[in-house]
């Protein structure tokens, strides 16, 4: 059964070939349908397209659609090719001849189109959420343990002291930045291509302020051609503010990892969090923090693969364009799950208080000392040659004490600052604070 029937069935090959994943993936898009198929119907009765009576019976048609797919009833039957068809096949066998009136002046292609952006749309506000709780988090527990020191490193050798309350809150810093690129994404999801029909609009005087505006985005694609040229465009910057959220947050593992290693042992974490081996008895292996380095370096892909889906693509609509929801829903639900377990395993950390009392961080504290004698009057490179040669010789005695106090340094982490600045950015997608508690 198929919207674009001729009088002949398609080849079976054929059609599952072409269907691919749609029947299953198309599912996450049926509210979508729905709401943008209402928003069209109305501007249809506004123009004359549908009488008022004929309205009421489809808006009520649509409305309990919506009620199956919110009661999670709905499916897309064996031979129908989307959730697009299925819509508008149970319309029509629920509602008669009515049904069949609801796609003038639209195509597939804009209602895929229009379905996407407001799925990207709500995707986009979950992983902000998502990263906006890991970002609170770190800031929690930057706050928390701003006192307990560890070591800094260059070229991975101890090099300068450090500290938790540094180390959690560069995190945050950091997400702050990936911040701005999910906004991006999220203004250019936020646009309205309903209307474009199959890319290059219509001969219906079709209001496409008004189903603009019913369907709350904060502007239009104009250009009908460039709606459709939207697609996949989309998705590449949704994945690129993912792919930068995602390498945050496969360095923050990476240090987990690492950190959790005996040879550090700066971090643990509760026996059930950890994991165990098949074979050595007193494996407490960090698999969490693993899994999410590896799913976070694949989300780094996730760019590339919708940059080489699209390459040249003749302008217009072409069937490529369907395998981008193979790659960026999966790529949504991976990034949240990282960062829910992310602010899920951190939360129970356990932070090594002592780390510095062991002398193989005794160089840590160079600098601190250099900068001792600066202050007392020394010149900074005679100074620096006073301690090197202390090194040198095996007379150097450290003094464990830090006194830093400029922006963003040990004794002045400016986290009520860098909050500021990730909310005020969080605050363009219209999210406050409390919501994302
Ligand atoms: N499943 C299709 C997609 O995701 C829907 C649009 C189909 N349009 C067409 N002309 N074949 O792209």
């Amino acid at each position: 059964m198929k919207l674009w029937s001729k009088g002949f069935e398609p080849d079976k090959m054929i059609e599952e070939f072409t269907v691919g994943a749609d029947r299953e993936l198309d599912l996450r898009l049926a509210r979508y349908d729905v709401q943008g198929s209402m928003a069209h119907i109305r501007m249809l009765e506004s123009i004359g397209l549908l009488t008022r009576e004929e309205l009421d019976v489809l808006l009520e048609g649509l409305s309990e659609i919506a009620e199956t797919i919110e009661r999670g009833e709905f499916t897309i039957e064996e031979g129908v090719e989307d959730v697009h068809s299925q819509v508008e096949f149970m319309l029509t066998a629920k509602l008669g001849e009515v049904g069949k009136k609801i796609h003038s002046g639209r195509s597939r292609n804009d209602q895929v189109l229009v379905d996407l952006k407001l799925f990207m749309r709500d995707e986009l506000r979950k992983v902000a959420e998502a990263t906006a709780r890991l970002f609170d988090t770190l800031i929690a527990l930057s706050d928390k343990h701003k006192d307990v020191l560890m070591p800094g490193y260059t070229h991975l050798q101890v090099a300068m002291p450090s500290s938790f309350g540094l180390w959690f809150g560069a995190y945050a810093e950091s997400l702050a930045d990936d911040m701005q690129m999910l906004v991006a994404a999220y203004n250019i999801a936020n646009q309205n291509p309903l209307g474009s029909a199959a890319g290059y609009g219509s001969s219906f005087p079709l209001d496409r302020t008004m189903t603009t505006r019913l369907l709350g985005f904060k502007d239009l694609h104009y250009n009908v051609v460039a709606a459709q040229m939207s697609r996949g465009k989309t998705e590449r910057a949704a994945s690129m503010a993912i792919a930068s959220i995602a390498s945050t947050l496969g360095r923050l593992a990476m240090d987990v990892c690492m950190w959790m290693c005996q040879n550090f042992g700066f971090v643990s974490f509760p026996d059930e969090l950890t994991t165990g081996s098949s074979i050595m008895p007193h494996k407490k292996n960090p698999d969490v923090f693993e899994i999410m380095r590896g799913k976070c370096n694949r989300l780094q892909a996730v760019p590339n693969e919708i940059a080489l889906l699209t390459a040249n693509l003749p302008l217009g609509y072409n069937r490529d364009l369907q395998l981008l929801k193979d790659i960026i829903f999966p790529a949504t639900t991976e990034m949240i799950e990282c960062l829910d377990m992310a602010e899920y395993m951190l939360r129970q950390m356990r932070v090594r208080g002592d780390i510095i009392d062991d002398p193989r961080y005794d160089y840590l504290f160079t600098v601190e000392e250099v900068n001792r004698l600066v202050l007392s009057g020394v010149p900074f490179r005679e100074a620096y040659r006073t301690v090197g040669r202390e090194v040198q010789e095996g007379t150097y005695r450290p003094v464990r004490e830090v006194h830093h106090t400029h922006e963003g340094s040990i004794g002045n982490l400016c986290n009520p600052e860098i909050s500021r600045k990730f909310h005020a950015t969080l605050s363009q997608m219209g999210i406050k604070p409390e919501e994302t508690k």
